[in-house]
């Protein structure tokens, strides 16, 4: 059982109420001139990884009162519960074991009394072996050509961690292109189809139930187009695989259990690309490569569970995360990779920020009277800044934001990268620093401007700053690298869900869409007036239908 405790009623967070206050009238940039080695003391380094946390709206007052709220809360025993295989998803009745899928040092890890590991290691193996012939090429097609393309069907986390990885790792790719197909919108079926010869593709349905609408409608239209094709039923068994928890329906569906590949009710979809669900990155980026991601993770792993919370990255940033969300009363955070391949990075986290912490129930069963999950969102960087940056630099809206980059890229073309790291590290500085109004009417004095032209001019081009940013440089975006990343991102998100008091590991909040979908999708298929929702429902069906029908 995870403790319970409201985070409001602990003396931490009096106190940062108190402390807030002072810090409030505090700029960054005043921070900066009075501490020559804020750099030094915000500032860690793990592996490749280094994360510069100086930027922030913190003092060591701030950390040291922000890890007495961890301690008050209990996070050391909900770190411990989870590591341990505790049933910390109480609303399902699950473990959380992720960490498990990555456990590369094979310690022991219980459910139910039974070590896990054996499990992993068995799916593993079997990954290993199918995803070596694939990319070898002895595992062929029906008319023994190789594979040449995947088809993930997914979606949620079935789909997501495989896409950003994959995106992510590119440079890793090993020979077979792999697509992704998640919308139950007819047009990414149809779309995807267009790519790809039924010949040398292989269908890999990711389903953690099984039961997932959107998937099993894809998974149907994929066989349907593929049996279409090749006019010959008995090749489904060549092309098609699936991944799941759910045997029985596996097998419902027409797939043999040979070609299945397991995962476990532990593995939470939004944490699961670790597991089978993993399939597609093995068979893109290679089973080593595919190992070197868990190790990645890993690490991250033994890291969180061993380092003091003033050393430990997801510990701080989920503290610092806290800091803004509770007390600064920011509505989101921007995830800012500037990375091309780490185009999906933001994405990803959406789902498992949002799905994870977006719960307004503690652990109690009370409705929560504070903050909890932000509002992620994020774009590469350049491209960002073109869009969206005005508003995180001149808006009324305090948005805090991670920037992340690599020192090496993998397409090293004249000086690209230099000037992609220039703004990389350029904007976290305007953002701190921003420009006054001294500042502006001198730059403007020197550009002639006269008087009354500058007392016009002068306001608009004024930055605040005191914009809060974390940034992670790393050396290069490695299959290890990123396993550590996600890893990270991973914890800050327990780590904020134990504080908040909410259970991080369910979804309940995606259950009743899909309900009344399922009562609704019926009263498509014919003609008629229905008046069996609201107003605005009945409306907006009767529409559709006249114009579906008549
Ligand atoms: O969106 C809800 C959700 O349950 C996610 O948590 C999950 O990743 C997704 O649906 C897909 O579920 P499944 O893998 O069972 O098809």
């Amino acid at each position: 059982m995870l403790p319970a405790i409201n985070p409001t009623d602990t003396s931490a967070w009096r106190k940062l109420e108190i402390h807030f206050m002072m810090m409030q009238a505090t700029h960054l940039r005043e921070l900066f001139a009075e501490d020559p080695d804020r750099f030094s003391k915000f500032s860690l380094t793990l592996n490749d990884i280094l994360l510069d946390y100086s930027k922030n709206l913190i003092t060591e007052e701030t950390i040291q009162l922000l890890t007495e709220l961890a301690a008050e809360t209990e996070l050391a025993p909900a770190i411990q519960a989870m590591f341990t295989g505790k049933v910390i998803n109480q609303t399902e009745g699950r473990s959380v074991l992720h960490i498990a899928l990555r456990n590369r040092t094979n310690t022991p890890i219980l459910v139910d009394g039974e070590d896990v590991m054996p499990l992993v290691n068995k799916a593993l193996e079997q990954m290993q072996h199918f995803s070596t012939r694939l990319l070898d090429g002895s595992h062929t097609g029906y008319t023994g050509k190789r594979i040449t393309d995947i088809v993930n069907i997914g979606i949620g986390g079935s789909d997501l961690g495989p896409l950003m990885v994959t995106e992510a790792l590119k440079p890793y790719w090993q020979g077979i292109t792999p697509h992704f197909v998640s919308n139950v919108d007819g047009t990414h079926m149809a779309e995807t189809l267009k790519k790809v010869n039924p010949e040398t593709t292989l269908f890999i349905i990711a389903s953690k139930t099984f039961t997932t609408q959107e998937t099993m409608t894809n998974a149907e239209s994929a066989r349907s187009w593929f049996i279409d094709k090749t006019k010959d039923a008995s090749a489904v068994s060549k092309h098609f695989v699936a991944v799941s928890t759910n045997e029985q329906e596996v097998v419902k569906f027409g797939i043999d259990p040979a070609n299945m590949f397991v995962f476990w009710d532990w593995v939470g979809g939004r944490y699961s690309l670790w597991s089978s669900i993993g399939l597609s990155i093995a068979c893109t980026i290679g089973f080593k490569n595919f190992e070197q991601l868990l190790q990645g993770a890993h690490e991250m792993d033994e890291h969180f569970k061993t380092a003091s919370y003033e050393k430990n990255m997801p510990v701080l940033l989920a503290l610092i995360g806290i800091w803004y969300n509770n007390f600064y009363g920011a509505a989101s955070e921007a995830i800012l990779p500037y990375d091309q391949y780490l185009h999906r990075f933001a994405a990803y986290f959406q789902q498992g920020n949002m799905e994870s912490n977006g719960k307004s129930v503690d652990r109690n069963g009370e409705p929560v009277t504070y903050q909890t999950g932000p509002i992620i969102w994020g774009e590469p960087g350049t491209n960002g800044q073109h869009a969206f940056y005005q508003l995180i630099h001149q808006g009324t809206k305090l948005t805090p934001c991670d920037f992340i980059a690599p020192a090496f890229s993998h397409n090293p073309i004249g000086d690209h990268h230099d000037k992609l790291l220039s703004n990389f590290f350029a904007q976290p500085e305007a953002l701190m620093h921003g420009k006054t109004y001294d500042e502006v009417v001198a730059e403007l004095k020197k550009q002639g401007m006269s008087a009354d032209e500058i007392s016009f001019h002068a306001p608009f081009r004024v930055f605040e700053g005191n914009k809060p940013t974390n940034t992670l440089l790393v050396k290069q975006i490695t299959p290890q690298t990123l396993g550590s990343l996600i890893a990270l991102y991973e914890h800050k998100i327990f780590v904020q869900g134990i504080i908040w008091n909410v259970f991080s590991f369910d979804q309940w909040g995606v259950e009743l869409g899909k309900v009344l979908a399922k009562k609704i999708l019926p009263e498509l298929t014919h003609p008629g007036e229905i008046d069996s929702h609201d107003g605005s429902t009945n409306g907006l069906i009767n529409h559709f239908k006249r114009l579906k029908f008549e």
